[in-house]
């Protein structure tokens, strides 16, 4: 795969920038994964109010610390920008507002550090999460194909076979809702706030995971589909609400949850089997979730299948893994044109 005249030795040096939703990410990452910096703004407190992301905002506050948290990554790698040998940014899927700020700094920075870009999208980079190592450690991920990537965020859970390092083939997705997704509408049913999935990972630690059973989809091959589960606990949360029943939350949580990670371990489970996986790798946000990362740790281990999932800090939205990415798409493409653009959404499978 490496071309010779996109050479990137394993100690050379990429800045990533992540700004497709709500959190505003630099990164300094080494071309072998190992991560020197990994700043995160977050906008939670901007957004708690409205119950989730607010477009307008996330860009405007995007604007205002993107230089700030660049800076702070070069800073705490201890890297001056002549230091830097490339520069990788996420172009899409995400809020088209948030995506432009992201990418008209790398541009800018590219333009006045005369460094080459790379344009990265956000699903691949989430992929690419689980072969990063910090200084002291070793990626989650091993060198073994074929893998099966789970990849569960906000907005995707998919299935993804990958052959080799740069061979990838969706076989499975969701008709409906994300499971980021389902879990952050379970938590405003639930009067839990935002952000959702972690609300709902700490009220499900003291609530019990069997109390409620939630129906499993039944949908075929490798789809996966959530949004009958949430209606399930709509539905037995107006039941609870017209007994006059006190609503036992932490219950609700912990048995929705147990739902969630069933179904995402039954499927990834599956589609490993069905391809002579020799790793699983689970990638996104909700790779976070503790109650996910026990599941698959015991069930993989029974089925005596190598599982990886990346360092917490690596799953949510970061800009390590879009520096990374970023190197093996030079190593393989090279440099993208500056006159790239951003996008919403890839067209659906
Ligand atoms: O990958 P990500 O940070 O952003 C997207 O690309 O969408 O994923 C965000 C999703 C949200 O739905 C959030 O609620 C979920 O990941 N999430 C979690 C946890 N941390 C983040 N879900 C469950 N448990 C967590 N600890
Ligand atoms: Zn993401």
């Amino acid at each position: 795969m490496a071309n010779g005249s996109f050479a990137l030795r394993p100690e050379q040096l990429v800045l990533g920038i992540e700004t497709s939703c709500d959190e505003t990410a630099a990164a300094v990452v080494q071309a072998d994964g190992t991560v020197l910096s990994n700043v995160v703004a977050s906008q939670d407190e901007f957004h708690a109010h409205f119950g989730g992301v607010v477009p307008e905002i996330a860009a405007r506050r995007h604007c205002e610390v993107i230089t700030a948290v660049v800076d702070e990554a070069l800073s705490r790698a201890g890297a001056k920008p002549e230091a830097i040998s490339l520069i990788a940014v996420t172009t899409g899927p995400g809020l088209l507002g948030s995506l432009v700020v992201g990418a008209a700094a790398a541009k800018a920075y590219a333009i006045a550090w005369e460094l080459p870009l790379v344009a990265v999208d956000h699903v691949q980079a989430h992929m690419a999460a689980a072969f990063l190592r910090l200084p002291s450690g070793e990626p989650a991920a091993a060198d073994l194909w074929p893998s099966v990537c789970l990849v569960v965020s906000g907005g995707h859970t998919d299935l993804v076979v990958m052959n080799s390092p740069g061979e990838r083939e969706t076989v499975g997705w969701t008709r409906d809702d994300a499971a980021g997704e389902a879990l952050d509408k379970a938590a405003r049913i639930l009067g839990l706030g935002y952000p959702g999935g972690p609300a709902i990972d700490r009220a499900s630690r003291s609530g019990r995971r069997d109390a409620f059973s939630f129906p499993i989809p039944d949908v075929p091959g490798f789809e996966f589909s959530f949004a009958g589960l949430k209606t399930a606990l709509a539905r037995t949360v107006e039941q609870l609400q017209a007994q006059g029943a006190q609503l036992p939350v932490e219950d609700l949580a912990a048995s929705f949850q147990e739902a969630v990670v069933n179904i995402l371990w039954e499927k990834a489970h599956a589609c490993a089997r069905a391809y002579s996986a020799r790793q699983l790798i689970v990638a996104g946000g909700v790779a976070a979730n503790s109650r996910l990362r026990e599941l698959f740790a015991e069930r993989a281990s029974q089925a005596g299948l190598r599982l990886a999932i990346p360092d917490r800090q690596f799953c949510t939205d970061n800009a390590a893994m879009v520096a990374l990415c970023g190197a093996d798409i030079y190593r393989s493409s090279g440099p993208t044109s500056l006159d790239f653009d951003v996008y919403s959404a890839l067209p659906g499978p």
